[in-house]
């Protein structure tokens, strides 16, 4: 498995056989590490309707024809009348796929829908078990995700919109991945943070950390 940070939440998860790409906010980030009308993807998952997660979701579907993932009311609200393909479920649910499933599991924030729901992806894919959190607070229900055997965490830490890196570092004790993948800072100066710092912190804590850089991929 082979895990590629884009910039922001978005992230390129290649099993060898399916590409899977997530909240691909590329156009109009100064730090996106890849072109919406390049980027290659079978899958396209969005965590919920802000435009730093929707960004080229859309056009990125058009042109490679991968359909959107995410919960009912995005779709119902954004993709579906835009004409795109998409795979939907909600919260606690189990979406299948070719390259194996993504569980949809809760975020604490808004979802950009009205009536809709933010949420965060369980991905099973090339023998690894995945876990984008999408934007969200340190929850209690993070706890449930020890259960899951977690091998990669993708948690945001910029704080403002999100956890910080003190509330995300207590989610990594919680959620007991194996890897821990920080996301959701330094896109824009309000949410600047040191990666590194918060990386020493999870391997004080005995768990792998990496910050990627955007563009740098990292085998699993
Ligand atoms: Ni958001
Ligand atoms: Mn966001």
């Amino acid at each position: 498995m082979k895990i590629k940070f884009l910039g922001h939440a978005c992230f390129l998860l290649d099993d060898g056989a399916h590409k899977v790409l997530t909240d691909p906010f590329l156009t109009g980030n100064g730090l996106a590490a890849a072109k919406a009308e390049e980027v290659e993807a079978d899958f396209l998952f969005v965590t919920h309707g802000h435009s730093d997660h929707t960004g080229d979701a859309a056009e990125i579907a058009k042109r490679t024809g991968a359909p959107v993932c995410c919960m009912v009311d995005l779709a119902d609200a954004v993709f579906g009348p835009a004409g795109l393909s998409v795979m939907v479920g909600n919260i606690g649910g189990r979406i299948p796929t070719a390259f194996g499933s993504a569980k949809m599991v809760s975020a604490i924030h808004g979802s950009g829908v009205p009536g809709g729901l933010a949420c965060g992806f369980v991905f099973d894919m090339g023998g690894k078990r995945i876990y984008h959190a999408g934007d969200t607070a340190l929850t209690s229900d993070m706890a449930f995700l020890a259960e899951e055997n977690i091998d990669v965490a993708l948690l945001p830490i910029g704080d403002l919109f999100t956890m910080g890196p003190k509330d995300a570092l207590r989610a990594v004790e919680m959620i007991k991945p194996k890897l821990v993948i920080p996301m959701h800072y330094n896109t824009f100066p309000p949410i600047t943070q040191d990666a590194d710092a918060f990386v020493e912190q999870v391997r004080k804590l005995g768990v792998e950390a990496h910050a990627l850089k955007p563009g740098e991929e990292l085998e699993v």
